[in-house]
Order: structure tokens, then C-alpha cells, then sequence
């Protein structure tokens, strides 16, 4: 549990100037809090529910679920009963009952410096009901699965609150996922619409993502699934100019080559030419164009479906996580206003994309639902230099930054010089998110970043969690580097060994939680066995995070990384499954075998152990093409590091492959441990000589 008083040696605490005005001031009112969410959580989540539009209250049970899986299904239900709509509270609200119309929603930043657009609430309440229309229009129905395939432009977010305005359930995919793993996701969750864009610029690299587009969409029909209609937004080119007509069935869509336009992208590059599909294929600004800005709410049930969004699992198959409505709106809004201090006058950042769960709810839902000015920033943190974060800290006088490990370690690298060149002197408070922050980068990020003067809050949380489940906040919570520290409220941790016993004080084992907070994922879409087999079935009773974590003398807890067969690169969980399985589909691959190889900047990194079929041998030109087969399979996150021929691999006499050996290989580690259950030991020396010769 959570220690009578804060610890006060060893640890990082904020200004007593920072803490006056904090939301939450003081460890003393943290644990107050959190009590008071863990004793009487109706109460707690019922004050903070006060806030909030509901067409209608709650009947029955605040809470109910079960964690069991010897006593039955497992559910949660979080205010069932109760009606509201997500996009009502998140616009509506604040531009008509908290007079937020004028207010700033996004400073959107474009990837090429001097690219910018300012959007009010008043303005993104009007462009979400045209776009709700649009979709109407387009006969999208409460309950359809829309998806969603855009780079990190306004109108991503104009996509899926229009969803939600309408009942309809957005299933975002990155923008930086290949079209295989785009048609996958859109069949398993059978979405009737995409949405996606031209295309985009990341740093000097252009993304033809409408021809991404159309290959997964031709993939879909090839295994029987046809998507209705493709909703294309001209993001690269110009908006439609007044007065033309929607894009001419012939084999392109010509608006996008005409030649000395301007366009919302200030400093034009070649704009790819586009096939368009009349069948198919529909312009986005065509369409707002006739559409009313008028749109009624659709009344949604609690727990009717928000949004699913795919994360990968054990097996190789994502995994596609289904968020409700009212749990998920009070978790991302009240953690994003707690952990970030929200004061009216922020100007918050968080870097990640909308594709990942981080974006959905810290860029917007948490911040929207809290009135709060955002920055939206299309590009990349080392384009056109490495002080572009700085820059635009700078630019719009961001308080609140929140960022990943790997960002951090990957500036570091240039020194300290390109970030003392820009004042930061806006800057409050720091966040990170998305795997262990090493201390080193913790210490940089504290004293360079942030000067000594910004708390940093480590968030641990998953795309399952649906917002921050262990967090300090930033005025209450003395820090340790590298420790996400304490839970958030309504959230119980507990540490298990592998026998399933609770462990007390001081240990290391599991990391599971007891009982249900409001944003926890509510099933596996389409595969509630998978929910259950996955989260509750090793240790029942308990949802299992798959993280192995660390409790120390003063009950701090330290995430010490994936225990199941997952990677995590540069912040982005892969599972080992999903890569092997693109390996072997090359013709001249009998087997593959993927572990995670420490990496300086990426945290992990993928190296992979190959068997060939008969006769084939190794060469660089394998190498590549295996390379690019996972790109294709996967996306460019996926890309390995190290691909090494292996004739043989360590396996168990049942035929289970020891990965442990082969993440000590991958590594140079000579120390392999008990190696006795090995079926041939020979392997293991063979493999050593072969390492990647790049390892
Ligand atoms: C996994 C979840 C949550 C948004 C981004 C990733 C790792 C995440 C931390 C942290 C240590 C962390 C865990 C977790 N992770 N945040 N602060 N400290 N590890 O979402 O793709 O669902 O990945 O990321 O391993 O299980 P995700």
C-alpha cells in the first residue's frame, strides 16, 4: 500500500512555489484521494461525473464487474444506464456552458517550420458536426466501425470526434502501419468506411498514404471484404478551392496536380499523383462543403462501444481493445487534469501520435475534455534540426510538455547545446511515457529540459488501460528517476509471484491489479475468450499487465519491462509472433526466432535469428530483402536491426525454442544460465560464431 508519509531522501520534489497552486498539492492529499476512490469509488467517480453533460442518469449499480474468471465472464460497467455523448462534453460543453468558443483547441504545426493553422473550439464544434453529416450522409449508422488512416492533421481529429458524435466506433490505425496491417484491421473490426489523406511529409520523406490506402483496401477485397467508401483528405494539396466540383470520375483525382496552388502546406513539395476510384473514392472537401454545421448528439449508452484500437499481442494477431464511453471520458479527462496539473492557461504538448493510445487520450480526449489548449505537431523531433521540440516550446509558450524515453535518449545524443539555444522558461512540468526511462535520460530531461525547475511524471499505462494507472502527480508526489512511482486513483497494483501469491513490502514479481478503474478496455473486440484468456485467465481474479515490476522500501513501483513475448521499440510494443511470421513468409526461410537486443535510443531493438531452407545460403541481398519483407508485412517500426543466419536453434527437447538464450546471444552474453534442458547444445556455439556481423 501506499506509505503514511513520503519519503524524503534520495528522491526529487517540486517548488514549493510549483505546489501552491497544484490541484493536487501534497502527498498528504494524494493519499486522502486516493482512499477516499479506493473505499467509495460511486462517490469519488460521482463527483467528478458532476461536471460532465448527461442526457440522462445513471440507474442501478455505479459499479459492477467481475475479475473472476472461475466465477464467469468477465465484465465491467461503469454508470450504466447513464446517456451522454462524448463529443457533447468535449465541444458543446465547453463552447456553450463554460464560454470556451474563443479559445484555442490546437495550434496544429506542420512537419516544414512556418506551417501552421490555429483551431478555436467554436471552429472544431462546427468543422466535427460537418464532418458527422458527411459521414450521416454516407449512411454511417451508431454502432459502425469507421476507420480512420490519417497522418497528424486537424482533421484526424475532426474524424473521430464526428464518430463520436454519431455513435459510430473509429478504429484509428497509424499512419505508419503498411497497407497489410491496415487491411487486417480493418476486416477483423469489418469497418464499412476509411478516412484516410493524400498524403504527408515526415521530415524529407513523402508518404504516399492514399496509395497505401488503396492497396489495403484491394487486399480486404481479394480475401472477401469490401469497404464501402473511401473518404480522401487533400492534405498535402490545396483545400478545395470555392465554387469547384468534386473530383471527375477519370483514373485521377486532377485538383491534386495542378500547378502553382497554395495550400494549407505552405512550402510545397511534388504532390504524388493520385488514382481515384468514382466507385470508391470520395473527396473530403467536396463533401463538407454541402454539409450542414449542425448536428445533433447521438444519446449514447455508458457502456455502448467508443473507439477500438489495435495493440499487438502474444500471438501475432493484433489485438483490437474496445474503450466504452463514460469509464474511458472521466479516466482520460481526470487523469490528464491531475498528472498534468491542468491549469486554464496551459499550453500542453504531447508529441505522440494520434495513431497510439497516447494520442487518443492525451491528445484528444483528456485535453479537450478539460478545455485545455493543445499543440499538434505533424513532424518530427530532428527535422529540420534536432531543436525543433524547442522551437516550438518556444513558439507557443508550452507549459506542459509530454514525450517518450526514446525521444529523450535520441536528442541527448546532440548535447545540450540546440536545447540551451531556445529559453523553455514556459515549461512546468515534463512527462514520458511509453517504456522504463532509464535515469540517465530521467536526469537530462530534469536538468537540461526542464532546468531543476519541472517535475517529470513517468506515466506507466497501456493501450488496455485507457490512461495513466501508476503516475506521480507532479505537486504531491516526491520523484525517484525511473520509478512511475505510485497509483493513480481507483487504480489497486499488486505484485504476484509466479504461484499467484500476493507479495507484501519490498519484492518483485508481477504486476497485476484487483479491481476495475473506469478506463479499463471492456473486451477484445469480436473475442471475448482472447480478453480473458490474455488479461485474466493466469491469475484469476486479477488483470494481468504482462509487465514485470519492482517495489521498493518505500513501495515505489518499477516497471522492469515485458514479461510475456513482446517487444518494446522506441515505445511501440511488437510482438516477437507478429515479425517472426512475416520472416517466414519468405519463400527461403524454414523458421525465425525474434528477441529484443538492447538499444541505445530505441530501448529494444529487434534482432533476428533465421533458419534457411536446404540449400539456401545466407547473403546481404537476403538480408535486405528480408528487411523490407517485414517493413511491408508490418511498417517501418518493425524494421530489424540484425538479421543472422541460424542453421539450428536452441531448442527444449519438447521443441520450444529458449529465447533467453537467444537474447544472451543476440547480446554477446557468454553467461547463459541453466542450459540443461536443451535438446542440442552444439547450436548455441554454432550460433555465437555466426552473430550478426553488425551486432
Ligand atoms: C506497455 C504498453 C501507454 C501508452 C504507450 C504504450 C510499457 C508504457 C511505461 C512507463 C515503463 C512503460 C509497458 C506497457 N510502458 N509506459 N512509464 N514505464 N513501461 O502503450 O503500446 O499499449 O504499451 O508499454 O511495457 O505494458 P502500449
Amino acid at each position: 500500500m501506499i506509505p503514511e508519509t513520503a519519503p524524503k531522501e534520495d528522491v526529487y520534489v517540486a517548488s514549493a512555489k510549483f505546489s501552491k497552486n497544484a490541484l493536487v498539492p501534497s502527498f498528504e492529499k494524494y493519499k486522502e484521494m486516493y482512499m477516499k476512490s479506493i473505499e467509495n469509488p460511486d462517490e469519488f467517480w460521482g463527483d467528478i461525473a458532476k461536471d460532465f453533460f448527461w442526457k440522462s442518469k445513471h440507474s442501478g449499480d455505479f459499479l459492477s464487474y467481475n475479475f473472476d474468471v472461475t466465477k464467469g465472464e468477465i465484465f465491467v460497467k461503469f454508470m450504466e444506464g447513464a446517456t451522454t455523448n462524448i463529443c457533447y462534453n468535449l465541444l458543446d460543453r465547453n463552447v456553450h456552458e463554460k464560454n470556451l468558443g474563443n479559445k484555442v483547441a490546437f495550434y496544429w504545426e506542420g512537419n516544414e517550420p512556418g506551417d501552421e493553422l490555429t483551431v478555436t473550439y467554436r471552429e472544431l464544434l462546427q468543422k466535427v458536426c460537418q464532418f458527422a453529416n458527411v459521414l450521416k450522409s454516407q449512411g454511417v449508422k451508431k454502432g459502425d466501425r469507421v476507420s480512420i488512416y490519417m497522418p497528424m492533421a486537424v482533421e484526424l481529429v475532426v474524424a473521430m470526434l464526428a464518430c463520436v458524435r454519431i455513435g459510430a466506433v473509429h478504429s484509428i490505425v497509424f499512419a505508419g502501419f503498411s497497407a497489410e496491417s491496415l487491411c487486417e484491421r480493418i476486416m477483423d473490426s469489418e469497418c464499412s468506411l476509411l478516412i484516410t489523406a493524400d498524403g504527408f511529409y515526415r521530415g524529407d520523406k513523402l508518404i504516399n498514404l492514399k496509395l497505401l490506402a488503396d492497396d489495403a483496401l484491394q487486399k480486404c477485397k481479394d480475401k472477401g471484404f469490401t469497404v464501402r467508401k473511401c473518404i480522401m483528405l487533400k492534405h498535402l494539396s490545396k483545400e478545395i478551392e470555392e465554387g469547384s466540383q468534386s473530383p471527375p470520375a477519370k483514373r485521377s483525382c486532377p485538383d491534386l496536380q495542378q500547378e502553382g496552388q497554395t495550400g494549407r502546406v505552405k512550402k510545397r513539395r511534388p504532390v504524388p499523383q493520385l488514382p481515384w476510384n468514382p466507385e470508391v473514392d470520395l473527396c473530403w472537401h467536396t463533401l463538407v462543403k454541402g454539409a450542414s454545421d449542425e448536428c445533433e448528439p447521438e444519446w449514447c449508452d455508458s457502456e455502448d462501444p467508443l473507439f477500438i484500437l489495435y495493440t499487438s499481442g502474444s500471438t501475432g494477431k493484433p489485438k483490437g481493445v474496445l474503450h466504452t464511453v463514460s469509464g474511458y471520458m472521466l479516466y482520460a479527462a481526470t487523469t490528464f487534469k491531475l498528472v498534468f496539473d491542468y491549469q486554464p492557461d496551459d499550453v500542453y504538448w504531447c508529441t505522440a501520435d494520434i495513431g497510439w493510445i497516447t494520442g487518443h487520450s492525451y491528445i484528444t480526449y483528456g485535453p479537450l475534455a478539460n478545455g485545455a489548449t493543445s499543440v499538434l505537431f505533424e513532424g518530427l523531433p530532428t527535422y529540420p534540426d534536432v531543436g525543433r521540440m524547442w522551437e516550438i516550446v518556444d513558439k507557443y509558450h508550452v507549459t506542459k510538455f509530454y514525450t517518450a524515453p526514446t525521444a529523450i535518449r535520441l536528442l541527448m545524443k546532440y548535447g545540450t547545446e540546440p536545447v540551451q539555444k531556445h529559453k523553455r522558461d514556459s515549461l512546468k512540468v515534463l512527462g514520458t511515457v511509453g517504456e522504463p526511462i532509464n535515469p540517465e535520460a530521467w536526469q537530462w530531461y530534469y536538468n537540461v529540459v526542464g532546468e531543476k525547475r519541472c517535475p517529470i511524471v513517468d506515466t506507466f499505462w497501456q493501450t488496455e488501460t485507457g490512461g495513466h494507472v501508476l503516475t506521480p502527480l507532479p505537486a504531491a508526489t516526491p520523484m525517484k528517476p525511473g520509478s512511475a512511482t505510485f497509483p493513480f486513483f481507483g487504480v489497486v497494483p499488486a505484485v504476484l509471484n509466479e504461484s499467484g501469491e500476493e507479495l507484501e513490502g519490498p519484492s518483485e514479481g508481477y504486476l497485476v491489479f484487483k479491481q476495475p478503474w473506469p478506463g479499463i478496455m471492456r473486451t477484445v473486440y469480436g473475442n471475448q475468450q482472447r480478453f480473458e484468456t490474455t488479461y485474466f485467465k493466469k491469475f484469476p481474479g486479477y488483470y494481468v499487465t504482462g509487465d514485470g515490476c519492482r517495489r521498493d522500501k518505500d513501495g515505489y513501483y518499477w516497471i522492469t519491462g515485458r514479461i510475456d513475448d513482446m517487444l518494446n521499440v522506441s515505445g511501440h510494443l511488437l510482438s516477437t509472433a507478429e515479425v517472426e511470421s512475416a520472416l517466414v513468409e519468405h519463400e527461403f526461410v524454414a523458421e525465425a526466432a525474434v528477441v529484443g537486443r538492447p538499444h541505445p535510443v530505441k530501448g529494444e531493438s529487434l534482432y533476428c535469428f533465421v533458419t534457411l531452407t536446404e540449400g539456401v545460403s545466407f547473403c546481404r541481398t537476403l538480408e535486405v530483402e528480408l528487411r523490407n519483407l517485414v517493413r511491408e508485412k508490418i511498417g517501418a517500426i518493425a524494421t530489424p536491426d540484425y538479421i543472422q543466419n541460424a542453421p539450428g536453434l536452441p531448442k527444449t527437447r519438447s521443441g520450444k525454442i529458449m529465447r533467453r538464450v537467444l537474447r544472451k546471444i543476440a547480446n554477446g552474453e557468454r553467461e547463459l544460465g541453466d542450459i540443461s534442458t536443451l535438446a542440442d547444445s552444439s547450436v548455441v556455439e554454432q550460433l555465437f560464431q555466426n552473430r550478426s556481423c553488425t551486432a
